[in-house]
């Protein structure tokens, strides 16, 4: 690292709300952001920044998009070699997919081998933080604090807690060496949350596969640690919903249930949340949880439409994910041209800056974060992103074509990103001011 980089690129990122403010993004055309150890010094245009910095290292990026990192709320690590299994809704692909998957990893070589492939994946579809599920196994939290510590990356992720309803080879009594998931989630939130920029997620699968007992339990532990976080599945499913029912006949609703054990808090991350009735909504915006909506996955496990005007109407927080591998892409612009589908499905038009925002500056608020990623405030890590707008043949021609035009403006750019781009376009990705992916065709800047 030199002292002082300077990037040079059409700069772009989001200072506010686009549903608060009529002013909610900075855009530079010929800008530079200028980094130093680590974190972002300042951007500006290119001209004042180079006579400010003249000793500054150019890495000249003009044409390119330099814009923060964008921000997975909601990944499961072990499902990164089951990305796209056929035929199956969400309860009957975890039993023939997903389960039989997460075994492997009671192999702790296993998991940290898979654990760089995750993160590096990320990196290479230009996400810089997530918030991500490990398996029950508590080695498989450990590789993920591990390799993202490696990195200097923002890693929220803890161990799945299950006790009930799933593979006695995936149960917490018979694969923790203390036979109890709590107390080795407690164990890795001593050892890993804010070690770094890690942070551990209290992580109750679902309802489902946790006994009252262990939902209890995992409540209790966030009181302990109330700067933990707590990650969970809700309402994603007709058939889930179902067994939750039978299986919490008292619960006036699937909501309830975390209600009652202590787990919805402003630090609380739901997983989906496409069912959930007026009264639920007002509850999760009353608690200011967030909702992790997670669009491809609800198209691919044929789940269901989530309706984000709703969300919005009630004034929730809602920030995007991929849920791979119920996503089948690691693709946050991906995930944002399946938004803008499924919300067209119902008649709302997706802007392209609440888009951005929900998987950039928005989640990073969301999570408390936003001194930290999600935008280019000075002193907030340098986890930035470069990218190629007319990377993929196709929108090189609607590149040519809008330019004819005079519309090729970065809105365009950035629409055309969502709507057909996908890894190709990422050319560079940055933490913390290091280069950690690089795509063949930009190796030298
Ligand atoms: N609900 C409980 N576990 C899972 C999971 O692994 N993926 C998805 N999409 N939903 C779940
Ligand atoms: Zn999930």
């Amino acid at each position: 690292m030199n002292p002082v980089d300077l990037y040079r690129g059409e700069i772009f990122y989001l200072t506010d709300s686009p549903l608060d403010k009529e002013t909610f993004y900075t855009y530079i055309a010929d800008g530079a952001l200028v980094v130093s150890e680590g974190h972002i010094l300042e951007s500006g245009p290119y001209s004042g920044m180079w006579q400010k910095y003249p000793q500054a290292f150019l890495h000249d990026y003009s044409g390119m998009i330099i814009m923060p990192g964008m921000i997975d709320a909601h990944i499961h690590f072990p499902q990164l070699n089951i990305v796209g299994m056929y035929g199956k809704k969400l309860l009957d692909w975890l039993n023939n997919y997903t389960f039989p998957s997460e075994k492997d990893f009671n192999d702790s070589a296993y998991s940290d081998y898979m654990a760089e492939q995750f993160v590096n994946t990320l990196f290479r579809n230009g996400t810089t933080a997530c918030v991500a599920y490990a398996t029950v196994h508590p080695h498989t939290a450990e590789s993920l604090f591990r390799v993202a510590s490696r990195y200097n990356m923002a890693m929220l992720a803890g161990k799945v807690l299950m006790d009930t309803n799933a593979p006695d080879y995936l149960l917490d009594t018979n694969v923790c060496k203390s036979k109890d998931g709590i107390e080795e989630s407690r164990r890795l939130i001593c050892k890993w949350h804010k070690r770094g920029r890690n942070r551990y997620a209290i992580t109750p699968r679902f309802a489902v596969t946790s006994t009252p007992h262990q939902l209890a339990e995992a409540g209790k532990l966030h009181q302990e640690f109330p700067d933990t976080f707590i990650q969970t599945h809700l309402s994603e499913n007709r058939s889930e919903i179902d067994t939750v029912r039978s299986l919490f006949p008292k619960s006036k609703d699937y909501l309830d249930i975390y209600e009652r054990s202590g787990l919805v808090s402003e630090r609380t991350i739901f997983g989906h949340c496409v069912y959930l009735s007026d009264d639920e909504r007002k509850r999760i915006a009353e608690a200011k949880a967030i909702v992790a909506h997670c669009p491809v996955s609800n198209s691919f496990l044929g789940s269901g439409l989530m309706n984000l005007e709703q969300m919005n109407r009630a004034n929730i927080q809602t920030v995007f994910a991929t849920d791979v591998a119920g996503g089948n892409t690691f693709s946050m612009l991906k995930v944002m041209g399946e938004a803008y589908k499924v919300q067209l499905l119902q008649n709302y038009s997706l802007s392209v800056g609440e888009t951005l925002y929900r998987a950039t500056l928005g989640t990073a608020l969301s999570l408390g974060l936003e001194k930290e990623m999600g935008s280019f405030v000075p002193g907030s890590f340098a986890d930035f992103i470069v990218i190629a707008p007319e990377a993929v043949p196709e929108l090189a021609l609607r590149g040519a074509y809008l330019s004819e035009k005079e519309e090729w403006n970065i809105e365009n750019k950035l629409f055309g990103l969502m709507a057909s781009g996908d890894d190709r376009c990422i050319q560079a990705t940055y933490i913390a001011g290091n280069k950690v992916y690089t795509n063949n065709s930009c190796l030298n800047r």
